[in-house]
């Protein structure tokens, strides 16, 4: 079995979907999240690119131990500086600097504007610029699968002479395709000096939905490691799903002996975690993770599961941590027994975090007698959402029914000072919306909205997902109440104070700043 390096970069490329963004003490929890899955390398983020960004990266440095953290540069001086700001009180061998500049001629003529010895000039300079403060140094080609395969085996023999200890290849653009990459990987083992001293990783998008395939590809035509990320967010139609590429290997052992350190009972939960966090749900047909994959509509499938589980399963939700629904605890369960079910799913949480989802575990047993696990993803990100600065609900009303006009009242908080507003809609939410819209002196456009159970049952909790253009950005946010008009209310506030943490307009710990 020839091990594969699982580099995740969720927390980077993944970051990147529109309406995934994160905040540093989110990225954390998906980090240690990561760590306990099994991750060898996890890219924390892109320094350079916001003080958000770059907090991120070093709080990540800071809360994980076993995998290498990796952070983005550009070919430029202050984004590497700022990548080993970031990662400079981390031990030299769990830290990487991951630079990039494109090869193809497409971004060579449009985007770069530079003649092939420039771009080998850089890289020349940037990668040993690199070496002076990193040990691990990755370089990618971008869009390399679009780029003339000589100058490509150039460009990387120029990184690995300048120190670089991986070369990436990806395929920014996902054009290409499965047999076509994997040719790609072997011409540049085979004509790439130096080569075989250095990892060989990829990194594929999925445009075309080939991103999983051609990854596989890859490893089979000699790839030491894959970048994937989790639920395959990412850029566009996103990356090379870590679950899907982890289980191919997994089920399809006889055919593939390649093995990953991933923990695969962990899949599921973090998959959950994730959604939880970032909003975005994934496909009801999603491989491994989507809601239908273990459900048999027809009766002869059922009849087939019945008799003998094999005839349409090739794997057990349990070997991805998917079981039916467990009880979590009920009311009465305690601190102990909470920290246990936690730990479970990789869940560290620091005392002050912990102290608050057992206080809301507490609050949602009292209203609702059984606790289930996806209730506890819910809380757990909840918390991590509860702003440090910003806007907070404090009360509402409204009145609503089939022959009036429905009014909603809010009372908000920010700062120590309230602010009160009432308005019509079309509807109980609609008003509401417009009521805070009042409140805060704001106009959001509601692009997405999304409700949901948590969990099954009449006393299930509603969880609402929406997503909000604010100035031409889009701003994710997420609610979870047994009400949800509530549950409405604090999504469409949650976005908001991430637009106005985002745009610095609120004082750290504190309320607006106008
Ligand atoms: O897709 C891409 O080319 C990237 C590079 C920065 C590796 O994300
Ligand atoms: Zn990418």
């Amino acid at each position: 079995m020839r091990r594969i390096k699982i580099f995740d970069t969720t927390l980077r490329d993944g970051e990147q979907s529109p309406g995934a963004s994160m905040s540093v003490e989110e990225k954390v929890e998906v980090a240690r999240m990561l760590e306990d899955l099994g991750v060898d390398l996890i890219e924390a983020g892109f320094p350079i690119s916001s003080p958000v960004q770059f907090e991120g990266v070093k709080k990540v440095a800071s809360s994980v131990e076993r995998p290498v953290v990796v952070a983005l540069a550009r070919c430029v001086e202050k984004d590497i500086d700022a990548v080993y700001e970031a990662l400079k009180d981390r031990r030299k061998d769990k830290r990487m600097v991951h630079v990039f500049i494109a090869t193809s001629p497409i971004h060579r003529m449009y985007k770069l504007r530079m003649e092939k010895e420039e771009i080998l000039e850089r890289i020349r300079k940037y990668v040993s610029y690199a070496k002076k403060y990193f040990e691990l140094v990755e370089f990618s080609a971008e869009d390399a699968s679009r780029t003339e395969i000589p100058f490509l085996i150039e460009a990387y023999k120029t990184a690995i002479e300048a120190g670089a200890t991986t070369i990436n290849v990806p395929d920014t653009v996902g054009y290409a395709l499965p047999d076509e990459f994997g040719e790609l990987i072997r011409t540049l083992k085979e004509g790439v000096p130096g080569i075989e001293n250095v990892d060989l990783s990829v990194h594929c998008h999925n445009d075309l939905g080939l991103a999983v395939a051609n990854s596989l590809a890859a490893i089979q035509n000699g790839a030491t490691q894959v970048e994937v990320t989790l639920n395959g967010i990412g850029e566009r139609a996103g990356n090379c799903a870590l679950e899907e590429l982890v289980m191919i290997l997994k089920v399809r052992k006889d055919k593939l002996p390649f093995e990953t350190g991933i923990r695969t009972e962990l899949i599921y939960p973090a998959s959950r975690l994730l959604t939880h966090i970032t909003g975005l749900i994934p496909a009801r047909n999603k491989p491994i993770v989507g809601e239908n994959v273990f459900l048999h509509e027809s009766g002869i499938h059922q009849d087939g599961v019945l008799k003998h589980r094999e005839t349409y399963e090739i794997m057990k939700p349990s070997d991805i941590g998917r079981s039916s629904e467990t009880l979590v605890l009920g009311r009465h369960s305690g601190k102990h027994a909470l920290k246990k079910k936690l730990e479970t799913y990789g869940l560290r949480l620091s005392d002050e975090m912990f102290q608050k989802v057992f206080e809301k575990f507490t609050e949602l047993a009292d209203r609702k007698k059984e606790v289930y696990d996806e209730d506890l993803f819910s809380i757990v990100s909840e918390v991590l959402r509860e702003p440090i600065s910003g806007y907070r609900l404090v009360h509402f009303h409204v009145h609503t029914g089939n022959n009036l006009i429905p009014t909603a009242a809010v009372v908000l908080e920010v700062g120590g000072e309230k602010r009160e507003a009432a308005e019509t809609g079309n509807g109980p939410v609609d008003a509401m919306f417009k009521a805070i819209d009042k409140a805060i002196g704001i106009q959001p456009k509601l692009e997405e909205y999304i409700i949901q159970a948590v969990g099954s049952g009449k006393n299930a909790q509603g969880e609402v997902k929406l997503t909000l253009s604010i100035n031409g950005e889009l701003f994710s946010g997420r609610g979870v109440s047994t009400d949800i008009v509530e549950a409405s209310a604090i999504a469409y506030i949650n976005a908001i104070n991430k637009y106005l943490i985002a745009k610095g307009l609120v004082k750290k710990g504190g309320g607006a700043n106008g």
